[in-house]
C-alpha cells in the first residue's frame, strides 16, 4: 500500500504560484493522465469506503465528478451531481460559502435522492473544508443519511476536517 501511495503521490504535481502568487496548487492532471494511477488511486478510495456500503456517491462540480463518478461505478452507487449556480436544471436546494474574496454556492435537486439514503461525498481535495462544509449542509436539507466525506488528497495544515464535525473524513493523501 505505501509503494502504491507513493506512485500516487508521485503522479501529483505541485505548480508554485497559482492560481496567485504563495499559493502551490496540487495538479492531478498527470495522475488523471496516468491509466494505472488513476485506477489504483480509485481502487485504493473504493477500498478504503466499500465498508460504508453507500447508495449514493455525491460529487462536487467539477474535480468531485471525476473520483465521485469512478468510485459510484466502482461501489455500485448511483452518483448524485453538486453543481454549481445555475446548472441544474429542476428545482434546487442552494448553499453559500465564503471564497477568500465573495462567496460561491452550490446546489442539489431537491428530488436527487430519498430521505435516509446512505450518501457518500467525495471530492479531490479537502483545502479550507467550505466546499465540503456547503454540500453536507445541502444533504443535511435533503434528509441524506450522511456516511462520511472522502477526498484523494487533503491539505491538514489548513484544518478543513474541523468544518465537518457530522460525519467521518477519509484522505488517501494527508499533507501536514
Ligand atoms: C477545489 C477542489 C475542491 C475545493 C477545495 O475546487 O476541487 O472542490 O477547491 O477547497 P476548499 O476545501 O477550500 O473548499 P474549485 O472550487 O477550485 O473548483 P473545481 O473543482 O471546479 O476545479
Ligand atoms: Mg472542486
Amino acid at each position: 500500500r505505501s509503494a502504491a501511495l507513493a506512485q500516487i503521490e508521485g503522479l501529483i504535481r505541485d505548480v508554485p504560484d497559482f492560481p496567485k502568487p504563495g499559493i502551490i496548487f496540487k495538479d492531478i492532471t498527470p495522475l488523471l493522465g496516468d491509466a494505472k494511477g488513476f485506477a489504483l488511486a480509485i481502487d485504493l478510495m473504493a477500498a478504503d469506503l466499500g465498508h460504508l456500503k453507500p447508495e449514493y456517491i455525491v460529487g462536487t462540480e467539477s474535480r468531485g465528478f471525476i473520483f465521485g463518478a469512478a468510485l459510484a461505478y466502482e461501489l455500485g452507487a448511483g452518483f448524485i451531481p453538486v453543481r454549481k449556480p445555475g446548472k441544474l436544471p429542476a428545482a434546487v436546494h442552494s448553499c453559500e460559502y465564503d471564497l477568500e474574496y465573495g462567496t460561491d454556492a452550490v446546489e442539489v435537486h431537491r428530488d436527487a435522492l430519498q430521505h435516509g439514503a446512505r450518501t457518500l461525498i467525495v471530492d479531490d481535495l479537502l483545502a479550507t473544508g467550505g466546499t465540503a462544509r456547503a454540500t453536507g449542509e445541502l444533504l443535511r436539507r435533503l434528509g441524506a443519511d450522511l456516511l462520511g466525506y472522502a477526498f484523494l488528497i487533503e491539505l491538514a495544515f489548513l484544518n478543513g476536517r474541523q468544518q465537518m464535525a457530522d460525519a467521518p473524513v477519509q484522505s488517501l493523501i494527508i499533507i501536514e
